[in-house]
């Protein structure tokens, strides 16, 4: 193909699609992730980074351009993904425990969530919206990047009583440097203290400017607890996803991003993957990250086996060699050879990688010691 978004490069190369996005404002072409950019574009990005191009017809190793854009008659529509962000304690487990109507919070150890967690909820008219809950604390800043990158949608939850908080910002931040919309819940609406119109006035010096000030973010009032405004909250979700127009061809092999990945005691090395395009099948031959594997079982959101996970659905990956890395892609191949093959040069890039770039943060030293 001639074109390939930013947010498909950066996934093939396994870096940032802010990154990218950076680098490129850097060399004077603003885009946004989800924009196309042409061969040439996608080739200087790549050895930017620091990336090797190959083509398929080279080896079968994807790390390049090659490609596997699906035409579009073959997309169907699939459902928006929508990650909730927002400091600490501002309720954004809550508020999605109200829209499910289950109770994770009360799970919680201390109340704080430590994961992103992935879930699929129906809507009354029986529309389907994955959603990822992020951590606020401080220290999971680098889980609030990814969700901000697998994303089509971000909820922005700002606790009315309490305000635009550090970790607000940084949420605000990372979704701008991601390109993608944002939703602002104003959240614990039923406080006495609750100011929305603060809130409101507040987003105005991040830059975020909702409707009522003028702007085009839209934003809507909830409480968890008492359950308000959650249909209205559905609504504005919905109509951002249609703006959108997502499409994925669920009839190819799948290709998603590993959530979160662990060693499980009973059933080994576990991942969560977000399938973004194709169908994953048990049975399916898959290379993921540095790993590689065969779908032994997958279980989804509600503990249940599937046999089948289309686009945007997230599910327990069960059959893989070793743990792989969040943020890792997942890509089904056509055997077992060509996924040790592909894993195997992934792991020779990571080792490179690591060896020959030294880490230019803190936040990037912690990250590359887990
Ligand atoms: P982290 O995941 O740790 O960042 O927190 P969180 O944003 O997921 O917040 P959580 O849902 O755990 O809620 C934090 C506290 O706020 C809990 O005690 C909730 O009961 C309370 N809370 C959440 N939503 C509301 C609300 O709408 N009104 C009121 N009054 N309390 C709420
Ligand atoms: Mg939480």
């Amino acid at each position: 193909p001639e074109s390939i978004t930013i947010q498909e490069l950066a996934n093939r190369m396994a870096e940032k699609g802010a990154d990218l996005v950076k680098a490129l404002f850097k060399m004077g072409t603003p885009v946004t992730i989800n924009e196309v950019i042409d061969q040439d574009t996608a080739e200087l990005l790549v050895e930017e980074f620091g990336h090797r191009i190959q083509r398929v017809s080279d080896s079968d190793v994807e790390l390049g351009i090659e490609g596997d854009d699906d035409a579009p008659e073959t997309l169907k529509s699939r459902a928006p993904v929508v990650t909730i962000m927002g400091h600490v304690d501002h309720g954004k487990t809550s508020l999605l425990d109200a829209l499910r109507g289950t109770n994770v919070v009360s799970g919680e150890s201390g109340g704080i969530t430590q994961h992103i967690g992935a879930y699929q909820v129906k809507t009354k008219n029986g529309d389907v919206i994955t959603f990822l809950d992020t951590p606020g604390h401080e220290a999971f800043s680098e889980m609030r990047a990814r969700g901000a990158n697998v994303t089509d949608i971000v909820i922005l939850v700002v606790a009315a009583d309490d305000g635009l908080m550090p970790q607000t910002i940084e949420a605000i931040n990372h979704t701008k440097a991601a390109g993608v919309p944002m939703i602002v819940a104003i959240n614990k609406i039923d406080k006495p203290e609750a100011n929305a119109q603060k809130v409101r006035e507040r987003l105005l010096s991040e830059e975020v400017v909702v409707e009522d000030m003028g702007g085009d973010v839209q934003d809507v009032q909830v409480s968890a607890l008492k359950r308000t405004g959650l249909d209205e909250l559905i609504e504005k979700v919905l109509l951002q996803a249609e703006l959108l127009e997502l499409g994925a061809n669920p009839d190819r092999p799948a290709e998603g991003n590993v959530i979160e990945a662990k060693l499980d005691k009973g059933r080994g090395p576990v991942a969560t993957v977000l399938v973004r395009k194709g169908t994953l099948k048990v049975g399916d031959t898959f290379v993921v990250g540095a790993e590689s594997g065969k779908v032994r079982a997958m279980v989804n959101d509600k503990g249940q086996n599937v046999k089948v996970a289309g686009p945007s659905t997230p599910v327990e990956v069960l059959g893989l060699s070793g743990v792989p890395m969040a943020g890792d892609q997942l890509s089904v191949v056509e055997n077992e050879a060509r996924a040790r093959e592909v894993a195997a040069y992934r792991a020779e890039q990571k080792t490179r990688k690591r060896t020959t770039s030294a880490p230019t943060s803190f936040e990037h030293m912690f990250s590359a010691l887990n």
